[in-house]
């Protein structure tokens, strides 16, 4: 019997069938308590490499390792059973050679028993997307602005904004597409290029900072509820402020230790009544 539990989840082939039906809804995901929250609504949770920076405290997202992403994925897996889970590859660990991506993404979905991998590049690595799905890994490419990059295209800056970046972009997505993709994240590209690739692809577009013609949005979940600090990029919205719940529990928790009200006999063991 398999160690990951038998469950109905959405399933690529369902996510690739949205394209032109409905809107696909997706939030990243990096922990069990989470992953419950957001499984019911959601058609994918992405264990995203922003984990890095958002869980980590990291200035990117380029130290994490395969074997962190993958223990976050078995997290997230093992908490969930409706949305499909898919997780991130990180910075080196399919760059190399699509031989050793295989290696790497085969290694992270048998330790986590996520459904599928993301991973960022251009048209150079739509060789290696075609390798893992010729070998059964079903790819979500990232193309637009790839953190992974960032020291390559000096930072986390908005692409597309000139015809010829806008035409790489475009290249970039159909390449992935032809290589097997069943879907493509847009992060961080003009509206209307965005709008273009759409058009463009037979499967779906997943936008961060794209357009609402997108075939599907995604977003860092801290973002959309208030627990990623003051200021949060131009692309998010905060759908609610759990932070500030969190604060006044937690001030709550303190003022009753404190002043001895917390815990009271209710908490304890082996109090006769
Ligand atoms: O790492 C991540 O969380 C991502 C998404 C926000 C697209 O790549």
């Amino acid at each position: 019997m398999s160690v990951h539990s038998q469950t109905t989840r959405v399933s690529i082939p369902q996510i690739m069938h949205c394209k032109g039906e409905r809107k696909i809804a997706a939030l990243t995901s990096y922990t069990a308590p989470f992953a419950r929250l957001l499984d019911e609504s959601l058609d994918f949770i992405l264990v995203g490499d922003s984990t890095a920076m958002v869980g980590y405290g990291l200035p990117n997202t380029l130290s994490i390792t395969a074997d962190q992403m993958a223990a976050h994925a078995g997290a997230v897996v093992r908490s969930t059973s409706h949305a499909c889970v898919l997780v991130d590859m990180p910075f080196g660990s399919y760059q190399e050679s699509p031989a050793r991506a295989f290696v790497n993404a085969a290694r992270m979905l048998a330790i986590s028993g996520a459904d599928g991998v993301k991973l960022e590049g251009g048209e150079a690595l739509a060789a290696t997307t075609r390798f893992l799905v010729d070998r059964g890994v079903p790819v979500l490419a990232h193309v637009g602005l790839m953190p992974q990059y960032k020291n390559t295209m000096g930072g986390f800056k908005a692409q597309g904004m000139t015809d010829e970046s806008a035409e790489r972009i475009l290249q970039d997505a159909l390449a992935h597409e032809q290589a097997g993709a069943f879907a493509v994240v847009l992060e961080g590209i003009a509206e209307p290029l965005a709008r273009r690739v759409t058009k463009s692809l037979q499967i779906p577009t997943i936008g961060i900072g794209a357009s609402p013609d997108c075939d599907g949005q995604i977003l860092v979940t801290e973002d959309i509820l208030g627990l990623s600090g003051p200021r949060i990029p131009k692309f998010a919205k905060q759908f609610a402020d759990v932070g500030a719940v969190i604060r006044g529990a937690v001030e709550q928790y303190a003022a009753e230790v404190r002043a001895g009200t917390f815990p009271s006999l209710d908490q304890c063991f082996g109090v006769k009544k």
